[in-house]
This record gives structure tokens, C-alpha cells and sequence, in this order.
């Protein structure tokens, strides 16, 4: 693919790069000559600008004509499911955009969605990665953006960490810190007072990420000071987008980029990775002394470090096979090299924490929320976890299957208010989708938003309606018309925790308190904001009595 040098550029650079050529121009030139050549060269910038600006209507694709320097990108920084929204009705359910420089392909057709992200996977394997540092740093060993081979060998040595039969030795860590939230939440059942469900439910997967990946209590239901792991946790989604350094980094991409190869220090969050790196291999070192620690500690941390140096076979079974598709498990047979780096295993335990969070958080938070408006709901999903309960505290590993329409409930929530609005890939291979020719270095996104409200899909798409995941209802759909994670062989790795997590949760909560609705607060479907994550357009309360 043809790339244009000025579209890689930060509007900064673009800046001091045209100030430096008019300045060198009028030092060095007659006035009149410089001045011709800066009229002559703008012509020129605008011409390759505007023709690269026409690359999809080049190839017979429709979309929208965006901003000749920053594509469509402004545009759809204002609200991404507004963006798609309009062009689909516009142009239909693929078209083409030019977003940061880079052309993009939006689809919302759903078989041609499962060509790529499954039937040709080979071509479309890993996701964009705008980042320029190209530093040995923990960032840029996250799964979330390694590419090829990298990602296959690192992804198969995880897996391990989210299969069915680990989720069941984590079962008691989830209840207990499930257990903890409904204590701190008794005092919002005695006080009256409104629950901050984000809040609350931030501080339930907190708690359990510290638990399950690091082994440690974080105590985040104390409402006194945190922890440095916690404070750091908490700042590492705390970006302000109009911070000073951030607006640097995006004006100035490869002068961050070329600083952080120089200095071996990013500009962004550089305290909190450093943190980060200098603690976790403390207790790296630690348990890398305890002979004992193989069999002493049963979380993630554990499990990776296991595969530091070792080859030993990871096995998978049949039923994790949605997490560990063929492309992935190839690498088991293959002469490339199995283990991970210590820097490896930092950073993977890193992104856990970034990706289970607040997603999680997210969604349970929606639920509660969604409960505390429809007592019918409610009551049906209580009679169910009461039933399945039978008078036990908590569930256990074989209650899960059983818990039907809290499942319902969930991908319900999922389907209305899935946290990632957006996912994508970036093309590796020349390939052409349905007649259209993609490049290599094109990437492809999905509308999930506008995919799980999409009439033909769901109708009556902004009802909550937990019966479209009836077995029956759901054997009838496209298997991709419910993607919240994702799709492939690059699914969401922490799915099943993260079901798991919710359900256990869920269990308790509403065997514990009523959700009633606060004043003031909005109805449902609630309004949301789509930026990268999707949220609710206002803070969501509700109040909640103990039964
Ligand atoms: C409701 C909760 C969650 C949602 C909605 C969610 C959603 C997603 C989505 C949409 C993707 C991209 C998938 C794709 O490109 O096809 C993803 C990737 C990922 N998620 Fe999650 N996620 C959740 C929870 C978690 C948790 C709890 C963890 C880990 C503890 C986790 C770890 C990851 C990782 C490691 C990836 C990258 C996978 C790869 O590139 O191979 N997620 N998630």
C-alpha cells in the first residue's frame, strides 16, 4: 500500500516542518521566488493529500469524503456510534475512510465479518498498532498488540491461565471478594442511601484481578488510603486526554517515539510502568526462589512464571476450544520458540488488569442498573438463582450451566451496552473480501455498537429483552451478529473469567438485596457516550435493600 509520509506525521511535526521549509526558503531565496515555491509546494501537499484522501472511491468503495490531513478521524472522535450510524444508512454496510493516515474499512455485514476475522484469518491475524516507540518496554509486549508469531506463542502459553479447569480453582477467590461487596454494600442497605454502581462494581474486579493474576488482598473496599499497586492501578486509566503530555504525544509521534528509543523512557505514564516493572519483579524474584511456589500459589502470576523457561506441553481441552483456536495451538508443534521473557510475563499480567477491569466493571454495573428498572426481570432471575442455590451460600463449578437466564441477562446487557464499541484488524496480506481489494497495511473495523442494534439483527433493538438468548431465539442468529468479545481466533482471551466473575457476583448480589430505582436517573434504554469504551451518559445510581 502506498503510504504517505505526511499522513504519518503528528499535526505538531506537520507544523514545525512547514515553518522550517518557509523559514530555510525565505532566508535563502528572493522574496518573490520563495514565495512562488511555498504557493508551488502547497499545491503539491494539497494534491497528494486530497488524491490519498480518494483511495477507496479509487477502488469502487463508497464512504464518507473526511478532512484531506486527519481523514474521518475528528469526525468519529465525537461519538463513533453516531459516525457509523449515519454513513451505514448512507453509503450501506461496508464503506471506506481514511482514519489517522490509515485506510479503513467499517463493516457491519456480518458474513463479511466472519471472512475475516475467522474464514481468513491468515491475512487479517493481529490489530493496528499506532505506537511508535518500538521500545523493548512492557508496553510493547502487551498480547493486546504483539503481531504474528509473537502473538501466537505468547497467546498459547496464557491460554493455560482462563481455561475451564482453572476458572474452577479460582472459584473461591471470586466468592470471597464477591462476599466483600455485598458487606460493603450493607451499609448502603442501612443508610438508604444511593449506590454508586460504578464505583461499587470497580471495586469487586479490582479486588478480584488482585487476587486471581497477583495473588494479593488489595483491599479495595477500604475507604482509606490505597495501596501503591492500587493507587498506580487506579491512575493507569486515569488519561486525560487534554493532559500536557498527551496532547504532546499525539502532536508529536515520532518525536516520542524517537525520544523513547533514545532514553529507553516513554513520555506517557512512565511512573506507572516503571512501578509496575520494578514490583512485579521483586515478587518475581521471590517466587522464582521458593521451590515450593509451583505448588503454593494457584494464581495467574504463578502460571506464567512457570513457562519462563520450561517447554512443558500446554494442555487444552475440547471444551476451551473457543479460546484456543487451531491458529494458536499450531505453535505447539512448531520449532519456534514456546517460552516467554520476563518481560513477557510482566506485561501480560499488566494487560489483564487494563482489559479486565473496567470492561467487567462495566457491565455488571449496567446490570444492576438494569434491574433496579425492571423489577419483572429481576424477580425471574431471583426465583432462578434461589432454585439453583438451594439453599447454599455461593455456586459452585457445576451450577454454572445452570444458571440459564442470568446468562440471558448478561448477554443481553452485552448485546445493549457492549464495553468495546469498536474492534479491528490490520490487513497483512493482499486479499480481496466480497470484490473489494484489501492491502496490506489497510485495517478493518467492526461496528459491534451498531451491530448489536441493528434491527435486522434484534428487533425492536433498544428493548431489553434477556429471551433473544433463548437456546431457541439464539440457534436462529448469525454468529456474528452478537460479538461483545470479539470474534476468532483472537477473542477476548478473559472471557470466560469474566463470565465466570460476573455470574459468581451476580448470584450473590441479588440473593442479598432488591434493586430499587433512584430518583433523578434515567430510564432505560440509558443514554450512552461512545468514545473508545462505551458508558453511560450519566453517572448511574441506584438504591438497594437487604432481603
Ligand atoms: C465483560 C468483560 C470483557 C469484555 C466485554 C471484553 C472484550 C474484549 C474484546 C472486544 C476484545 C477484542 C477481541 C477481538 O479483537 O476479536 C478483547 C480482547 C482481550 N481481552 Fe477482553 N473483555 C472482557 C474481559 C476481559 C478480562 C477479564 C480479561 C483478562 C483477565 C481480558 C483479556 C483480554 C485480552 C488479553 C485480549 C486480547 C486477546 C488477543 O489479542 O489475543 N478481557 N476483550
Amino acid at each position: 500500500m502506498r503510504e504517505s509520509l505526511l499522513h504519518q506525521m503528528g499535526p505538531g511535526e506537520l507544523l514545525v516542518l512547514a515553518g522550517t521549509y518557509a523559514y530555510l526558503l525565505f532566508t535563502f531565496l528572493p522574496t518573490m521566488i520563495a514565495f512562488s515555491t511555498i504557493i508551488v509546494s502547497l499545491g503539491a501537499i494539497y494534491y497528494h493529500l486530497n488524491d490519498y484522501n480518494e483511495y477507496w472511491h479509487k477502488k469502487g468503495v463508497p464512504g464518507p469524503k473526511g478532512n484531506i490531513l486527519f481523514g474521518s478521524m475528528l469526525e468519529m472522535l465525537k461519538s463513533i456510534n453516531e459516525f457509523d450510524e449515519r454513513n451505514v444508512k448512507k453509503y450501506g454496510k461496508t464503506f471506506g475512510t481514511i482514519i489517522n493516515g490509515v485506510p479503513d474499512l467499517l463493516s457491519q455485514d456480518l458474513d463479511f465479518i466472519k471472512q475475516i476475522v475467522i474464514k481468513n484469518f491468515d491475512s487479517f491475524p493481529d490489530r493496528p498498532n499506532i505506537s511508535k516507540s518500538k521500545l523493548e518496554d512492557i508496553r510493547e509486549s502487551f498480547l493486546t498488540i504483539k503481531q504474528g508469531d509473537d502473538w501466537r506463542r505468547i497467546r498459547h502459553r496464557i491460554t493455560p491461565a482462563f481455561t475451564s479447569g482453572k476458572m474452577k480453582k479460582l472459584l473461591p477467590a471470586m466468592n470471597y471478594c464477591s462476599n466483600e461487596l455485598v458487606k460493603y454494600l450493607d451499609q448502603y442497605a442501612k443508610s438508604g442511601n444511593d449506590v454508586p454502581l460504578k464505583d461499587a462494581l470497580s471495586k469487586l474486579t479490582m479486588n478480584v484481578i488482585g487476587r486471581t493474576v497477583f495473588a494479593a488482598d488489595l483491599n479495595t473496599f477500604n475507604d482509606k488510603e490505597d495501596s501503591p499497586f492500587l493507587y498506580y492501578a487506579k491512575k493507569m486509566f486515569d488519561i486525560k486526554l487534554f493532559s500536557p503530555t498527551v496532547l504532546f504525544v499525539i502532536s508529536f509521534p515520532n518525536i516520542s517515539g524517537w525520544f523513547a528509543r533514545l532514553t529507553g523512557r516513554v513520555l506517557m505514564q512512565n511512573d506507572i510502568f516503571q512501578y509496575f516493572t520494578t514490583s512485579l519483579n521483586e515478587i518475581m524474584d521471590q517466587r522464582l526462589k521458593d521451590p515450593d511456589a509451583p505448588q503454593k500459589y494457584n494464581d495467574a502470576f504463578q502460571l506464567l512464571l512457570n513457562s519462563l523457561d520450561g517447554e512443558e506441553r500446554v494442555t487444552i481441552t475440547s471444551e476451551d476450544a473457543d479460546i484456543m483456536s487451531e491458529a494458536v495451538s499450531q505453535v505447539a508443534n512448531s520449532r519456534e520458540k514456546k517460552t516467554l521473557s520476563r518481560l513477557e510475563v510482566m506485561a501480560q499480567l499488566i494487560i489483564f488488569l487494563a482489559a479486565g477491569y473496567e470492561t467487567t466493571a462495566s457491565t455488571l454495573h449496567f446490570v444492576c442498573y438494569i434491574l433496579s428498572r425492571r423489577p419483572d426481570i429481576q424477580e425471574r432471575l431471583r426465583r432462578e438463582v434461589l432454585e439453583v442455590l438451594d439453599g447454599r451460600e455461593h455456586i459452585e463449578y457445576e451450577d454454572m450451566a445452570k444458571l440459564q437466564y442470568l446468562n440471558q441477562v448478561i448477554s443481553e446487557t452485552l448485546r445493549m451496552y457492549p464495553p468495546a464499541v469498536r474492534i479491528n484488524r490490520l490487513c497483512q496480506k493482499d486479499t480481496e473480501i466480497n470484490g473489494i481489494p484489501l492491502e496490506k497495511g489497510n485495517s478493518v473495523s467492526f461496528d459491534v455498537y451498531n451491530i448489536h442494534h441493528d434491527p435486522e439483527n434484534y428487533p425492536e433493538p433498544y428493548e431489553f429483552d434477556p429471551d433473544r438468548f433463548s437456546p431457541e431465539n439464539k440457534a436462529d442468529r448469525h454468529p456474528m451478529a452478537h460479538i461483545p468479545f470479539g470474534a476468532g481466533p483472537r477473542i477476548c482471551l478473559g472471557m470466560r473469567f469474566a463470565e465466570f466473575e460476573m455470574r459468581v457476583t451476580l448470584v450473590d448480589l441479588v440473593k442479598n438485596f432488591k434493586f430499587l430505582p433512584s430518583e433523578g436517573m434515567p430510564g432505560l434504554p440509558v443514554p450512552v457516550v461512545t468514545k473508545a469504551l462505551l458508558n453511560p451518559a450519566v453517572e448511574l445510581k441506584c438504591r438497594i435493600k437487604k432481603i
